[in-house]
């Protein structure tokens, strides 16, 4: 049993199918029942990052199960008057049972959990990782297929500053799958993460038509140093309905989120659009997170 979740390199392939069969299990509890898990448990939120899906699922998830949420603002908070991140996530996470951080730097979640006793959650530090979002990515895929092992996985777009995509491929190196990296020159993944992760291609062209599950991200234009690059690469890979057409029927479209333009709205009505299921599975798969930091099981 894990105590804090900060880099999907620190889990097992055991571990994460764990937190996948936890999320799952607390999946199919009526609403009434999940509400009684961890009625007084409180769940912080310290996000130094804007956020939409990954703060809101968490507050949802720990509302699910009955517990609740402080969240702090950064903008209003004492961080504007200089405080430093140590001691602002010192005294949030003493405040409660879980706390969530979010921060621009990496290794920010993991300086923390030397500071306090209470299990710390990376959710997203710089451009390094993003552990639950891969969690909720895995769970979708294995919603959708059964199994993860044999599928050919394409991921396209950032790679190179992308968090969610450096994650998802170190998941992967835990599954018999096949990994195509699609990017243009500027944005492919960095050296250390295709050496470390069984990649069988890396390409600059659109090659998505075999592809079982094509993970696409938006070009991440705040970690640009040079802007001049960021126009340069910004519309090099759009899917249109054209391109989505060109996927095989049953492959599914995958998408973090927030899409700029890199899916245009037209192909949410095609059938290998899941990228909006995908995000309303972030509140069981954070619920399944939770529950297996705190070491509370899911009794059905
Ligand atoms: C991602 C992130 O913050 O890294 N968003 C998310 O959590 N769903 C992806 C992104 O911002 O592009």
């Amino acid at each position: 049993m894990k105590k804090n979740l900060i880099s999907i390199n620190d889990l097992e392939r055991s571990d994460i199918e764990s937190f996948l069969s936890t999320a799952s299990e607390v999946e199919k509890l009526t609403k009434r029942k999940a509400s009684d898990i961890l009625p007084g448990c409180i769940l912080s939120t310290l996000f130094l990052e804007p956020s939409t899906r990954t703060r809101l699922s968490f507050e949802a998830a720990m509302q699910r199960l009955g517990g609740t949420t402080i969240n702090l603002a950064s903008e209003v908070s004492s961080v504007q008057k200089g405080e430093n991140i140590t001691d602002t996530g010192k005294v949030v996470a003493g405040y409660t049972d879980i706390c969530v951080v979010r921060s621009p730097y990496e290794g920010t979640a993991r300086m923390l959990t030397e500071k306090t006793k209470v299990p710390i959650i990376n959710g997203g530090d710089g451009a390094n990782q993003h552990p639950t979002q891969t969690l909720l990515d895995l769970f979708t895929i294995k919603k959708e297929f059964g199994s993860i092992d044999g599928l050919k996985i394409g991921m396209m777009g950032d790679l190179k500053y992308g968090r969610t995509v450096h994650s998802l491929a170190e998941a992967l190196d835990n599954y018999s799958v096949e990994i195509r990296l699609i990017s243009p020159d500027e944005t492919k993944m960095p050296e250390h993460i295709v050496k470390e992760v069984g990649v069988e291609e890396e390409t600059n062209k659109m090659k998505i038509k075999d592809l079982d599950v094509l993970y696409t991200t938006r070009i991440q234009k705040e970690r640009f140093p040079d802007k001049q690059e960021y126009e340069r690469v910004k519309d090099v890979f759009v899917l249109d309905e054209e391109r989505v057409k060109e996927m095989k029927k049953d492959a599914i479209l995958m998408h973090p989120l927030p899409r700029i333009d890199e899916i245009k709205p037209e192909g949410d009505k095609l059938p290998q659009a899941r990228y909006f299921e995908q995000a309303k599975n972030g509140v069981p798969a954070r619920m399944g997170i939770i529950l297996e930091l705190l070491g509370v099981e899911v009794n059905v």
